[in-house]
């Protein structure tokens, strides 16, 4: 694992100096304290590249030891082209296959998810797993964007996977209910309706996110419990048995509300939105890469991943570290 966060760190003080809100509001309704925001000059790509590297050099590979790439992020540098060739060009690698996902929150754990099918196969030996956002750009910096504004933050993690002797990831779950699309999107530019993007769109706001709260809130704290419960089954193991849970960094009351109805102590479960905010397909991997490197998760430890977030898509990974 590797991770990589901007330098430049924006407390909620800061943001209350550009719009209607408090240190106060934030903390209570979501333990952000604050979150990190990039530079001008570096991109999502960026980020990635140097989660990537520290991930690389963990693991002991070269650049050329990669066979595929899998990028989740809702925040490309581009339209398209994805990031996944960018990041391959980046590093400098060779001509290998690179595949971008867009199931936002859960990005990480789809793209680890499908790295382990790959790699079972036979297709692949050796995958780079990023999941990477810079939020900062696209926010609504005015009283108008406060809802979303506060929540969202820059940063990158990334996973050297592989195939090992013994036990590695053991059962995933993925899960989406598009009728709740629209409860958190981002509505322009879209091509699902004319025009692509106007002056008048972005004006009201339709580049930058929006949400219902109260709903993301309701689902959030009824499928991470159903997602988590549905993958230590699948693998044949108990709550009680979990050494660690990683859950979407998206807000400390979701993730109260989520460890307190598995019964786990806190020491148990990774928090770090207080310090980084929401990074969406970032959150897991950095979160898991802090707890590795903290010693909060072990050789044989057994770790759940487990994310909600916009489509709606829901997933848990459960694995053998
Ligand atoms: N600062 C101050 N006031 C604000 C802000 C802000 N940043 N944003 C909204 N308000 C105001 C609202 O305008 C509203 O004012 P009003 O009563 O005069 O209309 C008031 O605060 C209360 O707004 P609510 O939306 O009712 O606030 P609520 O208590 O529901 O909290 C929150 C909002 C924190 C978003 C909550 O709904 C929540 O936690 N939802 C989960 C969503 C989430 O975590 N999303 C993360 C991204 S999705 C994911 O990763 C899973």
């Amino acid at each position: 694992m590797g991770h990589h966060l901007p330098d430049r760190v924006v407390t909620n003080h800061d943001l209350s100096r550009l719009m209607d809100t408090s240190d106060e509001w934030i903390r209570e309704r979501t333990g952000i304290v604050e979150r990190r925001f990039v530079d001008e000059g570096t991109s999502c790509t960026d980020l990635a590249e140097a989660a990537s590297r520290k991930a690389l050099d963990r693991a002991g590979w070269s650049v050329d030891d990669v066979d595929f790439i899998l990028f989740a992020t809702l925040s490309p540098d581009l339209y398209f082209p994805g990031n996944g060739v960018l990041l391959q060009t980046q590093l400098g690698m060779g001509h290998v296959g690179a595949l971008d996902l867009r199931t936002q929150c859960t990005g990480f754990v789809y793209a680890l998810a499908t790295a382990d099918a790959y790699i079972r196969s036979g297709m692949y030996r050796r995958i780079l797993v990023v999941g990477a956002e810079v939020h900062s750009r696209g926010l609504r910096m005015t009283n108008e964007g406060r809802d979303t504004a506060v929540l969202f933050g820059d940063g990158a993690g990334a996973a050297c996977v592989e195939a090992v002797d013994g036990e590695g990831l053991l059962a995933h779950a993925l899960h989406g209910d598009g009728a709740h699309a629209l409860d958190l999107c981002i509505r322009k530019p879209g091509l699902g309706s004319s025009p692509f993007i106007s002056p008048e769109q972005i004006e009201a706001g339709d580049t930058a996110p929006s949400m219902n709260g109260r709903e993301v809130f309701k689902n959030a704290v009824r499928r991470f419990p159903e997602v988590i419960a549905e993958v230590l089954e699948k693998a044949g193991h108990t709550p009680e048995e979990l050494d660690f849970l990683v859950p979407h960094q998206a807000n400390a009351r979701i993730t109260e509300a989520v460890r307190s109805r598995m019964g786990m102590p806190e020491e148990k479960v990774a928090s770090n939105i207080h310090r980084y905010g929401n990074t969406t397909a970032g959150s897991i991997p950095i979160a898991l890469s802090e707890a590795v490197e903290a010693g909060q998760v072990k050789r044989g430890d057994l770790v759940c991943l487990a994310a909600f977030g916009a489509g709606f898509t829901w997933a848990a990974s459960l694995l053998r570290w």
